[in-house]
């Protein structure tokens, strides 16, 4: 076990101001991504996009670790250079998706199970090579009538800690995010207990299988009302919701939870965050690992035209240095009138409001 060497990745994932880039969009999820810039999916446009995230001035003081895809680990920038390398030089820890998607759980109608132990040892060793120091393995919790099932919780869980140890018998730090989907109409309450079983159920099977706490970090959801919900909740609720529910079934020796953003805004998800960590010291770091809420705003500006690089490049270091603030509690978001010299403003917008 490289335990030394994974308790130095982990916690440097979570250094004091700094969070997580998630750019593992798969293929599919990518070009979903493009769709709404109306922009072909080529390995050319997702080569540019990433390597326009990756050598943006400024972010590294705001990042501490980027999550790669597959393909997007093995890709250079126009001149040649490995991605991880261009990331390792910035002193960015690379990252990479372990998992490989999602398929339906036998015997249980509408619930998933994350795919990806097979060949798991094999890659490991490979993407170590290729310059990953830590890895992420998602899977996906629904809401509903009569879900989560316990059955669906615990094939996810068990499959969770068996990508852990793995991951750490290679010397990657496993990030392991079982995330609660927003979708649906249920309360902050549902949401709250639900996410409870589910992060005792994996914390279980994490002991079980041996996986030193110390060098893991969690990427969870925040505790929210269902996107449809009737009532939603301002980020002091959430705050509470989410503290109460972690303090309750997270053990104190994970250095850090880093949240996916999961469909909220950019401005939510720094706002949520900062109300968390303005409520005082907490036994882990609250950090993020932000895909959407990073990369909104950065994909709105560029638009797939190269004109706009440095606009797009701006959005990403401006949310990047949102965030950072929202590590100690100091983000504050007040909607203010259009503000040309905004670092996030597009020049020819024609917003009334400056979306920063
Ligand atoms: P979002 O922040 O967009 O939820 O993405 C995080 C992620 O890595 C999903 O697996």
């Amino acid at each position: 076990m490289h335990t030394s060497e994974l308790m130095a990745t982990a916690q440097a994932l979570v250094a004091p101001g700094k969070g997580i880039l998630a750019a593992d969009e798969s293929t599919s999820t990518i070009k979903k991504r493009f769709d709404t810039i109306k922009l072909e999916s080529t390995e050319e446009n997702r080569r540019s996009y990433r390597e326009l995230l990756f050598t943006t001035q400024g972010a590294a003081e705001y990042i501490s670790g980027v999550i790669f895809y597959d393909e997007t680990l093995r890709q250079k920038t126009k001149d040649g250079q490995p991605f991880p390398q261009v990331l390792a030089d910035q002193g960015i820890i690379p990252g990479i998706k372990a998992d490989t998607g999602l398929e339906l759980l036998a015997g249980f109608p509408d619930e998933q199970i994350t795919k990806g132990l097979d060949d798991l040892r094999q890659r490991l060793a490979d993407y170590y090579q290729l310059g990953a120091r830590f890895t992420k393995w998602r899977a996906v919790i629904t809401i509903g009538p009569n879900l989560p099932t316990l059955g669906a919780i615990d094939a996810n869980a068990s499959a969770m800690a068996r990508y852990a140890a793995l991951c750490q018998e290679a010397g990657l730090v496993p990030i392991i995010e079982p995330e609660v989907l927003m979708d649906g109409s249920h309360t902050i309450e549902r949401c709250e207990e639900v996410t409870s079983l589910t992060l005792k159920r994996m914390f279980d099977a994490l002991y079980e299988q041996k996986v030193l706490l110390e060098g893991t970090l969690l990427k969870p959801n925040m505790v929210l009302p269902g996107k449809k919900a009737a009532q939603q909740a301002t980020p002091q609720q959430v705050a509470e919701a989410t503290i109460r529910c972690f303090r309750r079934v997270v053990p104190a020796a994970i250095p850090g939870i880093v949240f996916l953003s999961g469909g909220q805004s950019p401005e939510e998800a720094t706002a949520n965050l900062s109300a968390m960590n303005a409520m005082g010291a907490h036994p882990w770091e609250l950090s993020f690992s932000y895909g959407r809420a990073l990369q909104e705003p950065v994909l709105k500006h560029w638009q797939g035209q190269a004109g706009n690089i440095e606009a797009a490049q701006k959005a990403y270091a401006h949310r990047a240095k949102l965030n950072g603030a929202a590590r100690s509690g100091h983000y504050t978001h007040v909607p203010r009138p259009f503000w040309p010299f905004c670092p996030g403003a597009h020049p020819l917008s024609r917003r009334s409001q400056c979306r920063c």
